[in-house]
């Protein structure tokens, strides 16, 4: 019997129930793109960087069903994560007399995905869309659940709309092109899914970091269906975030700050937030709820993935109070207070609020200019 050529992980969603494809090769795989609805033009949205390497085998497939293919290459980095380049989007439809049955794809991490997604969410009050996530951070985070959105000055992420895919099609071949800076990024989200829901899942990670960084498929494959299976069933329970989904912003509160204060693409989004779960273990110790030997043990394996666990001087005069500040304008927070996602005991998550001073002590412990 011949080896499957991808593997399958369902979110279940009701009528927004969709299915994640995980394997190599599956970018010119004509067969991911059975059942989607029929349309007659396709918009395949990627970057600079991303469409020259993937967009040509895609175009190929795509032609097979739609009559009209078309590209746009968006300028590259989170600094384009913005008004003006979702305007490129919209500019790119409406030039070429897309409809509201026009199905859009996004080819490329997160930053393409999210802003993709935002449009498809908003063009025309909404028409389909597809993940073709093609970095590891998009492959186990932002392409699955529906998170969709652009930053703005003052906060990332901080305009945008839930709006779910019909798919996600998750080629691990792609990940062989990936900056190893990138790869790390990615590394964070993966282990993120650890001390929030599965600790068997952490001592994996350990045994396999090394296999991960060399990129060796068995491995990668593992670690992002693992992932995904995490994410759908969160996501399952609380697609909205009333609660539940908030654990999967571990280490996001402190990590945001860092991407607003250092401005955005300074510091990637994963670096951020693999320091920013060494803030948010400091804080869950400090606060009693998880060992010192735990905390040691994430920092580890976050510094294993080549990720900085020292966070970086915002402000020479208070250091603290930027942080403070930047982190008030979190989602998360409630009528000004900041709350944080902290480990409750190994793989399991909280959502609170910690009194100031508790906060500027993690953070003055963690931070050198
Ligand atoms: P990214 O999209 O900027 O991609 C990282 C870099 O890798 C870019 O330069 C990109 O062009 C390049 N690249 C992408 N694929 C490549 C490939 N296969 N080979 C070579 N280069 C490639 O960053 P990211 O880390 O993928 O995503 C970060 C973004 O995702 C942030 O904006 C973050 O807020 C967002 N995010 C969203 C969610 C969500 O739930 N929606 C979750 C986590 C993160
Ligand atoms: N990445 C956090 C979430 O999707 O909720």
């Amino acid at each position: 019997m011949s080896m499957p050529l991808f593997q399958t992980v369902s979110i279940d969603l009701a009528e927004r129930s969709y299915d994640i494809h995980i394997g190599s090769g599956l970018l010119s795989l004509d067969a991911m793109f059975d059942g989607l609805p029929r349309a007659t033009s396709v918009l395949i949205v990627s970057n600079e960087t991303v469409a020259p390497l993937y967009a040509a085998p895609l175009q190929a497939s795509l032609r097979k069903r739609y009559s009209k293919v078309l590209t746009l290459a968006l300028p590259d980095g989170e600094v384009h994560k913005n008004w003006q380049t979702l305007n490129l989007i919209f500019d790119a439809l409406l030039q070429n007399g897309c409809d509201r049955k026009t199905l859009l794809v996004a080819l490329g991490g997160g930053v393409v995905g999210d802003m993709t997604g935002f449009a498809a969410a908003s063009f025309m009050r909404g028409v389909p869309f597809v993940q073709l996530p093609t970095t590891l951070l998009a492959q186990v985070d932002s392409s699955v659940g529906g998170k969709t959105g652009i930053n703005h000055p003052l906060g990332k992420n901080m305009v945008g709309a839930f709006y779910q895919p019909l798919r996600v099609i998750c080629d691990l071949a792609s990940l062989q092109t990936l900056p190893v800076r990138e790869l790390s990024a990615g590394l964070a989200e993966v282990i993120k899914y650890g001390p929030i829901a599965d600790l068997q899942f952490m001592d994996w990670l350990e045994q396999n970091m090394d296999r991960l960084l060399a990129r060796d498929a068995d491995a990668l494959a593992h670690a992002v269906r693992r992932s995904c299976e995490i994410k759908a069933w969160v996501v399952a329970q609380d697609e909205r975030e009333g609660g539940l989904r908030a654990i999967l912003n571990f280490g996001h509160t402190f990590g945001h700050a860092i991407e607003a204060g250092m401005g955005y693409g300074a510091w990637l989004h994963g670096e951020a937030v693999g320091c920013g779960m060494v803030m948010a273990a400091q804080l869950s110790q400090r606060l009693g709820l998880v060992d010192a030997d735990f905390v040691a043990r994430l920092r580890a394996l976050i510094l294993r993935a080549g990720l900085p666990v020292v966070g970086p001087v915002l402000n020479a005069a208070d250091n603290a109070g930027r942080y403070l500040e930047l982190m008030r304008l979190d989602k998360k927070s409630d009528a000004g207070e900041i709350r944080f996602v902290l480990i409750d005991g190994p793989s399991r998550a909280r959502v609170q609020g910690a009194a100031d001073s508790l906060v500027r002590e993690v953070i003055d412990a963690c931070c050198q200019a």
